[in-house]
């Protein structure tokens, strides 16, 4: 875990967030994931007319890695999140960290992966940044081995 890392990721979800699709909440957020050679995977929230459709960014992330056969591959990740602005961009100072499904579907990755992977949670603006194990944030984790899964 290195400030470099944090600081790539946080600036690849803060762009990431530019393509919220957020109408509802007005809340942008943006996930970035490290991969292992180096490249980064992101995604955005993307909301829906039927509110509990919505789709949160690390959600979206894990997705577009796992439709490119990448899932196991993610090492580290990083997450903003702010009330838009009239422009449509996340504002705000204070670093939001993964909803509860959200890191349940981050362990997917982690533990196929065999990592226990940092997430770096960074404001929209700012250079506050709070990192964490997933395995901090998820302790005892429900996942892909207690299914006989590896
Ligand atoms: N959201 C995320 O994208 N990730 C999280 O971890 C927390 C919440 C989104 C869902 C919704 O579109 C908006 O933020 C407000 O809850």
């Amino acid at each position: 875990m290195t400030d470099t890392e944090a600081t790539r990721l946080i600036a690849a979800a803060r762009e990431a967030a530019r393509h919220a699709h957020a109408p509802y909440s007005r809340f942008a957020v943006g996930a970035a994931l490290l991969m292992t050679d180096g490249s980064i995977v992101t995604g955005a929230n993307v909301e829906n007319a039927s509110y509990g459709l919505s789709l949160c960014a690390e959600t979206v992330a894990i997705a577009t890695a796992s439709a490119a056969g990448r899932l196991r591959e993610v090492v580290a990740v990083g997450v903003i999140g702010g009330a838009m602005d009239a422009d449509g961009l996340a504002t705000g100072t204070v670093p939001v960290s993964p909803c509860g499904r959200c890191r349940q579907v981050l362990n997917e990755a982690a533990q196929l992966g065999g990592r226990d992977l940092p997430v770096h949670c960074g404001a929209a603006q700012g250079d506050a940044v709070r990192s964490y194990r997933l395995s901090e944030l998820l302790p005892d984790a429900f996942g892909p081995a207690d299914l006989g899964i590896s």
